[in-house]
């Protein structure tokens, strides 16, 4: 409960929250709009100057309280001078999703390409490919922008944690395990989104802003009653140094990302949102960065409210500011942030610092300079999104991270002419969602794979077999009658967003429930070999595949977005070779005796402990 003070305290930035909509909705959703008369007065429309100059003359026009109201996610419109609200939070790990707040696929504009989950798009182990998604996804942000339909240009990606545990709930939105690899993903991506070319050479503008996340040593999410709101991550001087550090250093030196996102975590005690030698004496310091840095969602009011780092919200809020974090997600250091000035934990000019930072991003993506329609990127139209070139890019995706298990005596390819009745099982096979993984948007179109297989094979029929991945209640009997009857059966198992996601991970690595049993009952009654299709980001123990001679082929498809169907399909029939290669280790099962809490890399076999990735396991 908040006292009367406190309360008071409130009122100016609740005031500003509460403008009359027609005031707001008569500015244009960008500034220095050159039909408003005071435009010419203003030394920040000015596009000719140096960003550093018109960021100036745009804060010395401000009040405290309007300074302060910018703080937040959702930071609104200054009408007097014409300013419209901004977005902060939009996502595009891959593609434009409309998971954050500033992308509505709500006009002329429907759907964007989804592309692969990200730890699939690894498997390609293809820089250039990264790249090119990276561009599309740009230029379908442009887009959008352009048709009324983006409040913020501003994305949350990419993931560049390492996928250090195999049970982490996100590690299907990484690069995977590799921090060299985590690194030339980084790049290539950032490059692509921001519109700069692939080898780096700057573009003329800003396209869109990406932003490196999580900084740093994140990768709990919650496991074994261990949430990340408040995990305190050891993490060695070594391992800081040659695992964890280097995709977000690359990111920033290379990429020149334009944003960065601090984490919820705490990294040797220290929350990263409140370590200014992370923020900057590293991040702006050392590497140069030149961006705004954003705090994970609360991730400031965790501080105080979980981690009890603080003694008082308004702590947290200077003690966040003043170690380099520039906005928050969340209405947290809007509300507290004029109290902590009056008590004297935070001044003016350290909210000034982090407006310095946002200003310049929102002016160097071009929102400063009248009507987009005259800018750089002006004449990128509503049909580049979902256009054949981008969905086509999708499909490639798919196929080149494809991942052959197993192919005993070359069982695989199918040819599609002896096929005269094909089974297909299992509860990946015919849901259309479960291929995007998560922090998707409407897909411009998607097949299951069920539906392209039947385009394939006419006499295709299916089973679940389980009524979900959890599989708790399974239909063998059916599934196994089927499989006895077909010529050819393929199973489309392993996990969903139920099993592993954003605020989930693992606890073990096992196929869950009753798959391994429909899987052997339905292999041991077919009339061939069967084909396996695992769909999953996270790796499974499947070691009983290994030596069942009844399960002749095993294809890794991790959740491969809105072509994925078709992927799978030609790579099955033959159409497509596949060379995908896993970005991650697959540990047994057994691994789960390990800590997940454990950050430490390198094995220790004086104690049992047994490393971690390809490099110490
Ligand atoms: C789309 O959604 C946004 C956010 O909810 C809303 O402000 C906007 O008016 C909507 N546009 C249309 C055309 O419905
Ligand atoms: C199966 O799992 C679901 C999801 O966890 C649960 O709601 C349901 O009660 C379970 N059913 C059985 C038969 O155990």
């Amino acid at each position: 409960m908040r006292t009367q003070s406190e309360a008071l305290l409130l009122i100016p930035s609740i005031l500003l929250f509460l403008l009359p909509s027609s005031i707001l909705s008569s500015i244009p959703p960008f500034s220095c709009d050159t039909s408003n008369p005071s435009t010419k007065d203003y030394l920040f429309c000015k596009a000719t100057l140096p960003i550093e100059q018109r960021v100036d003359d745009l804060i010395s026009r401000l009040s405290l309280v309007e300074k302060i109201s910018q703080l937040g996610d959702r930071a609104p419109p200054i009408p007097r001078l014409g300013l419209p609200g901004y977005k902060w939070w939009s996502e595009a790990l891959h593609g434009v999703s409309d998971a954050g707040r500033g992308i509505h696929y709500n006009g002329s504009i429907s759907a964007g390409t989804s592309f692969p989950q990200v730890i699939l798009t690894a498997a390609s182990f293809n820089p250039l490919l990264w790249y090119r998604i990276g561009e599309a996804i740009g230029t379908e942000a442009r887009a959008l922008y352009n048709a009324g339909q983006a409040e913020g240009l501003t994305f949350w990606a990419p993931n560049i944690n390492i996928f250090r545990d195999p049970r982490w709930g996100r590690g299907q939105e990484t690069p995977g395990e590799d921090p060299l690899m985590a690194s030339r993903y980084a790049i290539s991506y950032v490059r692509g989104v921001q519109g700069d070319s692939y080898q780096g050479d700057g573009g003329a503008g800003l396209k869109a802003s990406a932003c490196c996340k999580h900084f740093t040593a994140y990768d709990i999410d919650r496991w074994n009653g261990v949430l990340r709101y408040s995990f305190n991550a050891k993490v060695s001087v070594q391992d800081l140094e040659d695992t964890y550090q280097p995709p977000f250093k690359s990111c920033v030196e290379q990429g020149r990302a334009t944003g960065i996102m601090c984490s919820y975590n705490q990294v040797n005690g220290v929350p990263t949102c409140a370590d200014s030698n992370l923020l900057t004496k590293t991040a702006r310091g050392l590497w140069g960065f030149y961006g705004y840095i954003t705090s994970d969602c609360d991730a400031v009011s965790v501080i105080y409210t979980n981690q009890k780092y603080t003694r008082t919200p308004e702590d947290a809020v200077a003690i966040t500011l003043k170690a380099g974090m520039d906005v928050n997600c969340g209405e947290y250091v809007q509300k507290y942030a004029y109290s902590a000035i009056k008590q004297g934990k935070l001044s003016e000019n350290d909210i000034n610092r982090a407006l310095r930072n946002l200003f310049a991003v929102r002016m160097r993506l071009g929102l400063f300079n009248g009507s987009p329609k005259h800018g750089l990127y002006g004449d990128i139209a509503s049909e580049q999104v979902c256009s054949s070139a981008h969905q086509y890019l999708a499909l490639e995706a798919a196929r080149d991270g494809i991942v052959l298990l197993k192919n005993l005596e070359q069982f695989l390819p199918l040819s599609k002419s002896k096929v005269s009745s094909l089974g297909v099982i299992g509860p990946n096979a015919n849901r259309a969602s479960m291929l995007l993984g998560n922090y998707y948007g409407p897909p411009c179109k998607s097949n299951t794979p069920l539906q392209v297989l039947q385009n394939y094979v006419k006499n295709t029929r299916f089973v679940a077999g389980c009524d979900t991945v959890i599989c708790n209640t399974s239909h063998i009997d059916e599934a196994v009658k089927l499989a006895s009857s077909v010529d050819y059966v393929i199973l489309f198992m392993g996990l969903d967003q139920t099993v592993e996601r954003e605020d989930f991970d693992r606890e073990d690595l096992a196929l869950p429930g009753m798959q391994q049993s429909l899987i052997t009952s339905v292999a041991r009654v077919a009339k061939r070999p069967v084909i396996l299709v695992l769909l999953c980001g996270g790796p499974v123990d499947v070691s009983f595949v290994k030596d069942d001679e009844k399960i002749g082929s095993v294809l890794w498809g991790g959740y491969p977005g809105e072509a994925g169907g078709l992927a799978i399909a030609e790579v099955i029939f033959g159409e497509h070779n596949p060379g995908g290669r896993l970005p991650l280790t697959w540990y047994p099962q057994d691994f789960i005796r390990v800590p997940m809490t454990d950050m430490r890399m390198r094995a220790d076999p004086a104690s049992g402990y047994p490393g971690r990735t390809y490099r110490f396991y």
